[in-house]
């Protein structure tokens, strides 16, 4: 098998290559001057199994086209299977026509890169998981959840927790990670929104009176959902609210919004690659999904069982 990375995410793309000691597929993916992408893969492929890595964030448009360009490359190339490693699926929240004449736009990028020539897709914590059906090709939908409840266990399990989703669409996320926390409490937080962009907090579902809140998302975009959440539950006398979140899209004023809101933290993984400004804020930490990935990857190419890394 091969592994191979476009420039949304090098970092990752190294530790999967890592935790599967394979070097990275020597391969340029450069602008040219007008800005076209260009790609040229500097080894044979003839009949490999390869995986590109490459999260579509920010910036997502060339992120997808850099994806779809490597792809392309590989089929001309003759790869034998190739898989589109995505573990940020750009425009996954545009699933469904919020009013008339608007688009699909998630089941378009799964149409492009179907034609493009992936075989399969592999990502993370999709928005939702029936995006896997805008594809006629296998998908394999991985979750954070173990590598964050591991982390909780560890830095907050000695406390009285309770799992917080901040969303009704997301109770069934936060149920699934409060049972892998010795069947923790869930509280839902029932937001409503007025404008895109805007998120408003209405009231707490449940008690959160003294306990120690770990809110679950899949992304942290602008941070309103989050932060707006957080200072709910401190309101209804949580101890500290703490924010596992899967993908930091963290745009705009999302960092210092962070930084200035009631959390006590916000574990983002490295599905994106961090900005400076999120490396650097004291109220942000990143934990690794580079393991998970690489042994899917290396599940996948042998041919064994995926799920059953979630049991
Ligand atoms: C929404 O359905 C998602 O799960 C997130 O809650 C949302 O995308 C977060 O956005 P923001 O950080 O801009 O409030």
């Amino acid at each position: 098998m091969k592994i191979m990375s476009g420039n949304s995410n090098l970092p990752l793309a190294r530790a999967i290559a890592g935790y599967l000691e394979l070097p990275l597929t020597d391969a340029a993916v450069r602008r040219f001057a007008d800005e076209e992408i260009f790609v040229e893969i500097h080894e044979n492929v003839r009949g490999e199994d390869v995986f590109v890595v490459q999260p579509t964030s920010y910036p997502v448009n060339d992120n997808l086209m850099e994806l779809l360009i490597c792809i392309d490359a590989l089929r001309r190339a003759s790869a034998k299977r190739i898989t589109a490693v995505i573990p940020y699926f750009g425009y996954a929240r545009q699933d469904r026509k919020p009013g008339p004449r608007t688009p699909i736009s998630a089941k378009l990028v799964a149409n492009l890169l179907t034609e493009a020539g992936a075989d399969r897709v592999l990502s993370v914590d999709l928005h939702a998981g029936q995006i896997q059906g805008f594809f006629d090709i296998p998908t394999d939908n991985l979750f954070a959840a173990p590598v964050m409840a591991a982390d909780i266990q560890a830095r907050y399990g000695d406390q009285s927790l309770m799992v917080v989703s901040p969303d009704v669409g997301g109770v069934v996320r936060a149920r699934a990670l409060a049972k892998r926390l010795d069947n923790a409490p869930l509280a839902i937080v029932d937001k409503r929104r007025d404008k895109p962009g805007q998120s408003e907090v209405m009231n707490i579902i449940g008690d959160v009176k003294g306990r120690a809140c770990i809110l679950i998302d899949d992304i942290i975009d602008s941070g309103g959902t989050l932060c707006n959440a957080a200072q709910a539950l401190m309101d209804e006398g949580a101890t500290s609210v703490t924010a596992y979140i899967t993908h930091g899209v963290l745009s705009g004023a999302a960092v210092s919004r962070v930084t200035n809101s009631a959390l006590k933290e916000l574990v983002i993984t490295d599905s994106i690659q961090a900005t400076e400004a999120a490396q650097q804020s004291d109220k942000i930490r990143i934990l690794t999904i580079a393991p998970l990935i690489g042994e899917a990857i290396r599940r996948i190419a042998d041919e064994s069982s995926v799920s059953s890394l979630f049991d």
